[in-house]
């Protein structure tokens, strides 16, 4: 097979013709997101380096404030996006709202909307745990030409054209999927490349990796208590092994590379979860099922919920078809 040697570069040109509306904005767009990534990931790899490079006073060498990771990404993936003109609107997990992006003579006309959330798994760069980006794509739904609006914003994950993610590893990767499937790409840092390494990743239907943060054991719903329970029970092929490292990005790609489900649910602390619908379940899901597996809230479809609010929180399930289908059965009869 010759597929190691194929670049993300070639990949897209390659797959132009399959996406939905081929007019080469959408390949721009993941061009943008590649690009910014290798620039996060440069820093969040200097992360450790921080104090001895100068910033002692809260300042770097520069003499600029030194910044926190998250609030650096976040600036990274808007800024790129929008110097390249190449999409209408942004939202992200760490802005109050949503972004109009005005083309430079006034007008723009670009279809695509994105949804991100910049630094995912934050709280685990000081302890140097892997951390990721998510990202989520829509078309625009209000006219081309006139500012986004937030109706472009709220729409149901089944609306996606594209989601992925960037997982700052052991190695960087980046997975997504434009609705033909997920691929995985790895970054040779030494050339700044992304090599295709991952071609059409799937799910495993069944698995024996749960993850889920047990700490909140007490608070959970009757339904996830049992299905942890059911986890632990000796038969067949459990116990289960739990394995939680609390960056979701992480978490997702170990699953889907080994088999297993990841929860976080609702809590009697957070009635509707932690997690966002809109820049970390909706692109998961999307992934998820281009992947053959499931995303669920426990009771629905993940990708069928209409959002009411931008930073809108769900109970998530999402991994292996049988285990996703195990735990709804088991929210069902609590
Ligand atoms: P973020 O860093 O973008 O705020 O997201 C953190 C999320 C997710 O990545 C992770 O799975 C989850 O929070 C962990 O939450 P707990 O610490 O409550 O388990
Ligand atoms: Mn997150
Ligand atoms: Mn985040």
């Amino acid at each position: 097979m010759t597929h190691h040697n194929k670049t993300l570069g070639e990949f897209i040109i390659n797959k132009q013709s399959e996406f939905k509306y081929s007019s080469g904005e959408l390949s721009r767009l993941i061009n943008s997101i590649r690009l910014a990534g290798k620039i996060v990931n440069h820093e969040v790899n200097k992360a450790g380096l921080v104090d001895i490079l100068g910033n002692a006073g809260g300042a770097n060498i520069q003499g600029e404030d030194q910044q926190k990771l998250d609030v650096y990404a976040n600036e990274v993936f808007i800024n790129t996006l929008i110097n390249r003109e190449i999409v209408c609107g942004i939202a992200s997990e760490e802005e109050d709202d949503f972004i109009v992006i005005e083309g430079r003579n006034g007008k723009n006309d670009n279809k695509y909307v994105v949804l991100i959330d910049p630094l995912d798994g934050s709280s685990n760069i000081d302890v140097n745990v892997s951390v990721g980006t998510i990202f989520s794509v829509y078309r625009r739904v209000t006219p081309e030409g006139t500012p986004v609006t937030i109706e472009d914003f709220l729409q149901p994950g089944n609306k996606q054209v594209a989601a992925g993610y960037i997982i700052y590893g052991t190695s960087t990767m980046i997975v997504y999927t434009t609705g033909h499937g997920v691929n995985g790409f790895t970054l040779n840092p030494a050339i700044g490349t992304y090599y295709l390494s991952h071609p059409n990743m799937i799910f495993p239907d069944t698995g024996q990796i749960y993850s889920v943060n047990e700490g909140n054991y007490v608070h959970f719903p009757q339904g996830v208590k049992d299905y942890i329970k059911y986890c632990q029970q000796e038969e067949g092929d459990r116990p289960y092994t739990s394995r939680y490292i609390g960056s979701l990005v992480s978490d997702f790609h170990r699953n889907m590379i080994k088999g297993g489900i990841y929860i976080y649910p609702n809590t009697a602390k957070d009635p509707e979860g932690k997690l966002r619908l809109l820049y970390e379940c909706n692109p998961m899901a999307f992934i998820a099922e281009q992947a053959g597996a499931k995303a669920s809230n426990g009771v629905k479809r993940i990708m069928d919920i209409q959002p009411t609010e931008l930073h809108q929180r769900v109970p998530f399930f999402c991994g292996s078809k049988n285990m996703v289908e195990k735990a709804e059965a088991f929210m069902q009869n609590a």
